[in-house]
């Protein structure tokens, strides 16, 4: 039964005939805001590095909040900067950092929003890694309590996931029994399971002054060439009691989303991290293609892999455009 009688095209005549059938459909409850906040008050700046993001003071990050759970959307993900930073990253397990204060205000403001934290050192210590050093190294085990601290931090202060994205071994064991010591049995945990080691990261890391001052990640971030390590990686997390995991960066990585998608049965999540959103703010600058549409198809890519969340600096755009479809006003 092949030409004449089966032509595909009669599935795409209209538009409408093209949303029936259409498997994927981007709606605004995928999508998760990154949000950084800083120390400060009365603070919104627009980041250098990243086209339509800003540097939010714990005053200034609730208004937004609100603009974000106006749209449908669920979830924030937090990145603080630091005021102070030393070797060993304590700004980042003090209840007065801006993440902590943040995630108070915005619960506060907008109960029903989702708070995630991003559990994570390297935006703290004076040397930009995400753990401790010793000799130069960096130093797991010695690393695992401070992350533990951290995300207790956070959890008191209002947080309801927890999002470690350092890729130290262990971590979140060490987090869930901190937090169910603390009596903090209810906050989930986001681990950033699949991390790979990429230079997509560049534009976040002067977002959040956190690059590393001295070589690189490579020695605890996954290595770009090796797939069958993402997949122990995230058995791993979930064996010590991850809820969600997370494949990091989305659009280079699409495979390994839909192999964790095909193997695990926890809600996926997917970073489409800075230097993909500023790729195609780039392309679009320059005028080589549509930012609407590029934007969305690379959203759509990361939900076809298998993503069930969708972590992107994109997501207030995409869900004013995706809220417009779905009430049928193109
Ligand atoms: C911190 C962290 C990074 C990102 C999220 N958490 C940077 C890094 O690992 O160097 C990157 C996010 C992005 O590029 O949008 N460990």
């Amino acid at each position: 039964m092949g030409f004449p009688y089966t032509r595909m095209r009669r599935l795409r005549v209209s538009a409408g005939m093209r949303r029936l059938v259409s498997g994927v459909r981007l709606s605004a409850s995928d999508f998760v805001v990154p949000l950084f906040v800083c120390p400060g008050t009365n603070v919104k700046e627009p980041i250098a590095s990243m086209a339509g993001c800003y540097h939010f003071s714990v005053d200034r990050v609730v208004e937004e909040a609100k603009s974000i759970a106006a749209l449908g959307i669920p979830a924030v993900l937090l990145f603080g900067l630091a005021e102070h930073k030393d070797a060993l990253g304590s700004e980042a397990w003090s209840d007065g950092s801006a993440v902590c204060r943040a995630a108070a205000a915005i619960k506060r403001a907008e109960p029903e929003l989702v708070v995630m934290t991003d559990v994570c050192l390297c935006a703290y210590t004076d040397h930009g890694h995400c753990g401790l050093l010793k000799d130069g190294r960096v130093d797991n085990d010695a690393t695992l309590e401070k992350l533990a601290e951290t995300a207790v931090a956070h959890a008191r202060a209002g947080a309801d996931v927890v999002a470690p994205s350092d890729m130290m071994d262990g971590r979140v064991l060490w987090i869930r029994r901190a937090l169910d010591e603390a009596g903090l049995t209810e906050t989930a945990i986001l681990s950033y399971a699949a991390k790979f080691a990429s230079a997509f990261y560049g534009p976040f890391r002067d977002a959040a002054g956190s690059a590393p001052g001295q070589g690189d990640r490579k020695s605890y971030q996954m290595d770009p060439a090796c797939a069958h390590q993402a997949m122990r990686e995230i058995a791993l997390d979930i064996d010590e009691g991850a809820d969600m995991v997370m494949v990091k960066p989305a659009l280079a990585y699409l495979d390994i989303l839909r192999q964790a998608k095909d193997r695990f049965d926890v809600p996926l999540a997917a970073y489409q991290v800075s230097g993909e959103y500023m790729m195609v703010h780039a392309a679009a600058e320059r005028g080589l293609c549509d930012l609407r549409q590029t934007m969305l198809e690379t959203l759509l890519a990361v939900k076809r892999a298998g993503a069930d969340v969708i972590i992107t600096y994109f997501a207030k755009d995409a869900a004013a455009i995706v809220n417009r479809l779905a009430a049928g006003k193109g």
